[in-house]
């Protein structure tokens, strides 16, 4: 079975992002062979990274931290991710950030997609994140999907954030057969490494 976790970017009260991560993980629960977690960065309270040594340096002791203990070993479960992400300041949230940065073994050679959205559909938050993708040897996906700002209105204003997500169910099953494309090659490569 392939395993795809779909992480929720925000954890701020009143967040729009557990709609989107909903969405995208029922889209995914149709697809044979997958099975579809979904992990809520309010679940992982994980401190900012203060660690002497980098999670990247070889041999390093595990973290002590529980919390990050719990998030390493999701991390570790998983084949390939999706990111439903906000765009705060032209990046992603702190807190997802600092969720990448204490991890590195376990994120190496798997595949990433993005959903996004924000006042420019979070393009630019999904854009920091490639970069950090790529260092982080997450292999990201060409196809992505970036909600419009008025289904992100919808959910201040009481609209129907269903409806507008609806919409998106091409680009959603895109990146999907994607997604599952790069996880299948990756899980094949790592294991006959
Ligand atoms: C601190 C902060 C910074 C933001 N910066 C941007 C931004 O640079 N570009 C943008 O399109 N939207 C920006 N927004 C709007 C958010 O994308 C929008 O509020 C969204 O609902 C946040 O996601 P969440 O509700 O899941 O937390 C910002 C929001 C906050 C709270």
């Amino acid at each position: 079975m392939t395993v795809i976790s779909v992480i929720i970017g925000s954890t701020r009260e009143g967040r729009f992002s557990d709609q989107p991560a909903n969405w995208i993980a029922h889209h995914l629960r149709q697809r044979d062979g997958v099975e579809t977690r979904l992990l809520d960065l309010r679940d992982f309270p994980m401190p900012f990274f203060d660690q002497p040594v980098s999670p990247a340096m070889p041999g390093r002791a595990p973290y002590s931290n529980e919390v990050v203990q719990k998030w390493t070993a999701e991390i570790a479960k998983a084949d390939g991710f999706i990111f439903v992400t906000p765009e705060y300041n032209y990046g992603p949230p702190a807190v997802l950030k600092n969720a990448l940065d204490w991890v590195y073994p376990e994120w190496n050679r798997k595949a990433a997609a993005f959903v996004s959205y924000g006042g420019a559909a979070g393009v630019r938050s999904v854009q920091q994140l490639r970069q950090t993708a790529t260092e982080l040897q997450l292999a990201a996906v060409r196809s992505s999907v970036h909600i419009p700002v008025a289904t992100l209105w919808a959910h201040f204003t009481g609209g129907d954030v269903g409806a507008g997500l609806a919409e998106l169910s091409g680009p959603a099953e895109t990146m999907i057969d994607d997604l599952l494309w790069w996880t299948a090659a990756l899980r094949t490569a790592r294991a006959s490494a």
